[in-house]
């Protein structure tokens, strides 16, 4: 039989997103049942490694009363590159003050970089956890969703409507950079759900045809659009912008500035373009040079005042850090709960090392060492292109079924998102 685990710890490590105080809550609440003690760490690994005992605090219910409807996280957060450098030294810092509190587990809410601090825990230090996934990027291989990304999408969504609303006053297009790092799930959902007109993600570059997008566009405006939202996931690449052409664009202004053709603003505008834009905002200003000409051509042809000086006037806007606070959703609330209490089972029943999952839209956990491997699997066929068929092989049916969802998902978002574009 187990040993019954008597004080655990939590901690919120990495990005912070919403629900994270809904799912602290769930387990100081939940723990109560098996007379279970909850210490409070502050700061994630940061606060565990370098502040005993300053950072850990007794939590017990009045302290998470309340909280439930709040963004951010009680217990901050910190993003801890020197835990991936030194990946023994800190463990066996960070367990050393895990044992001088007496917590013989750990919950951790966080993303894969926070579950991987876990995993070094156990390997080193031989402390279990239990990982519950919490990132507004939804972008954890081994569960269908992630904390706060119901939330993230509110935040985006309400943003890109308000936009729509300015946009189609004025006859404008707004380019809108979504977060998600490398992972295009917000961009993706966004985009459906505010009618966009295009959406580049960075898991299917060649998806966003940026020729075809600007001509439909155009051909759009021609025939009476007013507005356009065009989303961009913050990772999403512009593969068709080969070194060659950069550096051909760059001298020839450079030609033209000493000309005197050009002022120092444009030769600017063009390095900034090719060297140091990303896609979103390289987007903005090939539309607004592309759609002029269109217009001027056109207008040539047809006299028709209307299109006299036209072109897609384009404003950009970031979505950020914006998308990651504010109160939580009743979504991510519930599902925050359903976590903290299903980790804190797993805890009871000496069910230790397992991260909490969404598998066919239901509660689950698997393994947190084969949660991780599938993950790691899914972003080097990412970064690559291609994987191994024998480590393919090596991968147990669940992880095989996770890693094609992965793949499934975005693909199959992606056609929604063309069917129901608005040119
Ligand atoms: O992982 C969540 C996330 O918000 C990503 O979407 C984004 O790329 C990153 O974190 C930003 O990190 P930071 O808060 O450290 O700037």
């Amino acid at each position: 039989m187990a040993v019954q685990i008597k004080k655990i710890a939590v901690i919120t490590s990495g990005g912070d997103c919403q629900a994270m105080n809904a799912a602290i809550r769930a387990v100081v609440l939940a723990a109560r049942k098996y007379d279970i003690e909850v210490v409070g760490i502050s700061d994630g690994y940061y606060g565990m490694t370098y502040h005993y005992p300053e950072a850990f605090k007794a939590l017990c219910a009045d302290e998470v009363e309340n909280i439930i409807g709040c963004g951010g996280t009680v217990l901050n957060s910190a993003r801890f590159d020197e835990f991936e450098q030194d990946p023994e030294g800190i463990a066996r810092r960070a367990a050393a003050n895990l044992g001088k509190a007496g917590v013989e587990a750990l919950v951790i809410i966080g993303g894969d970089g926070s579950f991987r601090g876990g995993l070094d825990l156990l390997k080193y230090c031989n402390i279990p956890c239990v990982g519950i996934p919490a990132t507004i990027d939804n972008d954890i291989v081994s569960t269908e969703y992630t904390l706060g990304f119901d939330t993230a999408l509110r935040n985006t969504i309400e943003v890109c409507d308000s936009l729509r609303d300015t946009c189609n006053s004025h006859k404008r297009c707004n380019v809108v950079e979504v977060m998600g790092r490398k992972a295009g799930q917000i961009a993706l959902h966004a985009a459906i759900a505010v009618g966009a007109s295009a959406v580049s993600i960075p898991e299917a570059p060649g998806a966003f045809d940026e020729d075809k997008v600007i001509d439909r566009m155009i051909e759009a405006r021609r025939n009476g659009k007013r507005s356009f939202l065009v989303i961009f996931a913050e990772g999403a690449e512009n593969t068709g912008l080969p070194e060659n052409d950069k550096k051909a664009a760059l001298d020839a202004a450079v030609r033209d500035y000493d000309e005197g053709k050009i002022d120092a603003k444009a030769l600017t505008d063009v390095a900034f373009h090719n060297y140091k834009a990303k896609y979103s905002e390289q987007f903005v200003s090939t539309l607004r040079s592309r759609s002029l000409a269109a217009f001027e051509k056109y207008y040539a042809e047809t006299g028709n005042i209307d299109f006299k000086g036209e072109y897609i006037e384009t404003k950009f806007m970031r979505c950020a850090h914006m998308s990651r606070g504010g109160r939580p959703t009743t979504f991510d609330r519930v599902v925050a709960g359903h976590m903290g209490e299903a980790a804190i089972a797993l805890i009871a029943e000496g069910k230790l090392n397992r991260v909490i999952c969404v598998h066919d839209g239901r509660i689950a956990d698997m393994d947190m060492v084969e949660a991780i491997s599938v993950d790691s699997f899914y972003r080097k066929f990412r970064k690559t292109g291609s994987y191994d068929e024998a480590k393919y092989n090596e991968l147990t049916d669940l992880q095989k079924k996770l890693f094609a969802y992965r793949l499934n998902v975005s693909e199959h978002l992606l056609a929604t998102a063309a069917a129901l574009s608005e040119i």
